[in-house]
């Protein structure tokens, strides 16, 4: 009997040291008994769906995985070496450069953790001030020495773009800087000014205005300069380096480079996902859940043996179909059309035909005979299309 596991899981660690002003992850700077009790929840989280999982992919994402001690990462990967979870292809811990250390990064290879994705948001002292991050620019090179030298040989880092205050200068100095470490693998984001942050509120008042010019000019300066340090550009914000043998024209991933993180990827075309702990979404055999974003109320429900969805909706197959074409274009790769059809059951040609001509009249897409992508400008406006594709 063909095995129906799911292959790929999410937990969400709602803590972090401080808030940064620009952030809206559901994330809390917790008390070490709070603390304590979500790991015993999660535990039990994970027992409660351990049966239906084989991850090939795990990511511990956040808030701030990082801030768990060693005694809390311990309780929860041997729970998980129990549960037979442990050995997954790629599994990435998210880690703040406040909160690294030897013994934690030790801790996190020896129980299989193989990645690790770092927030530096940038390499310039003011700006991480302005942005409220707890560390220094100091602290995220010292980090990464360390996770390095912990035998981590898959990283990532996050930067942000188009900060207010942030001149071109600066995000130059930044993006040289950052390439130079050499990591494998770059996600960096545009500020986005989300509702109820600190950083909302000054835009409101007034305290800076946007600069769309300039934010697009970041843009082009990243990509370009990203590519030119060897990472290629596989996702609208997200690099990655080549390595390895290259892959065979009929693999799903033929054409993206070999680094990428394997667990996004499979995100955006269309794959199963468990979600667990506060806030998480998941989705499983169509049915997307969400837990509650409030991790007393999670603990609660959990500590009673059941699972702490806020909302469980199943979607229709055209629904889930438009959404997963809209996920898929973010990556350079676009959609191979019959990858398409073996994930979702439809077939882009027929289904989204007016759309796709649309996009290519606009110079935003090309289509071959065997798929349909965006081209750099498409990229750039993958929101607008994404609104196109949903169904
Ligand atoms: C969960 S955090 C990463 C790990 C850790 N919490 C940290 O910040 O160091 C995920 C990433 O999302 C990005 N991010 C968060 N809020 C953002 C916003 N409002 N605009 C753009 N990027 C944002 C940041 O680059 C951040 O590193
Ligand atoms: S960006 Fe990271 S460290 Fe800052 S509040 Fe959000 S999750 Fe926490």
């Amino acid at each position: 009997m063909a095995d129906s596991r799911i292959n790929s899981l999410y937990v969400h660690v709602p803590f972090c040291a401080q808030k940064c002003g620009y952030c809206a992850f559901y994330s809390e700077a917790g008390s070490g008994e709070l603390i304590n009790r979500y790991v015993a929840a999660l535990v039990r989280e994970l027992e409660l769906v351990a049966d239906e999982l084989a991850p090939r992919t795990i990511f511990f994402g956040g808030g701030t995985p990082s801030l768990l001690n060693l005694r809390q990462w311990e309780q929860i990967l041997k729970a998980m070496e129990r549960l037979k979870l442990l050995g997954a292809e790629e599994c990435t811990v998210e880690c703040n450069p406040a909160t690294v250390s030897a013994d934690k990064a030790k801790l996190l290879r020896d129980f299989g953790v193989n990645r690790v994705s770092m927030g530096v948001q940038s390499l310039d002292e003011d700006l991480l001030d302005r942005l409220g991050r707890v560390h220094s620019r100091a602290m995220a090179f010292k980090s990464y020495d360390l996770l390095r030298g912990a035998g981590f040989e898959n990283v990532n880092l996050d930067l942000m773009f188009a900060i207010p205050t942030q001149t071109m200068a600066v995000w130059r100095d930044t993006l040289t800087e950052a390439l130079a470490m050499q990591s494998e693998h770059l996600s960096s984001y545009e500020v986005i000014y989300e509702d109820d942050t600190p950083l909302f509120t000054q835009l409101k008042a007034g305290e800076f205005a946007v600069d769309e010019a300039l934010a697009c000019e970041m843009y082009e300066e990243l990509v370009a300069r990203a590519t030119v340090g060897g990472l290629q550009q596989y996702e609208v914000a997200n690099f990655a380096r080549e390595g390895g043998a290259a892959r065979p024209p009929d693999d799903p991933l033929a054409g993206v480079p070999a680094r990428v993180c394997r667990h996004n990827v499979n995100y955006w075309r269309g794959g199963s996902f468990h979600g667990l702990g506060p806030s998480a979404t998941g989705y499983v055999r169509g049915v997307r859940t969400k837990n509650w974003s409030n991790t007393p109320l999670y603990c609660e429900q959990l500590e009673q043996g059941r699972r702490a969805f806020e909302s469980r909706e199943e979607l229709s197959p055209l629904r889930r179909a438009g959404e997963t074409a809209a996920f898929g274009l973010r990556m350079n790769a676009g959609w191979p059309f019959g990858e398409f059809a073996r994930v979702t059951g439809f077939d882009l040609r027929r289904e989204w035909a007016g759309e796709m001509d649309q996009m290519v009249e606009r110079g935003w897409a090309v289509r071959t005979a065997e798929r349909f992508h965006l081209t750099h400008q498409g990229l750039r406006f993958a929101d607008a299309v994404a609104e196109v594709f949903l169904r």
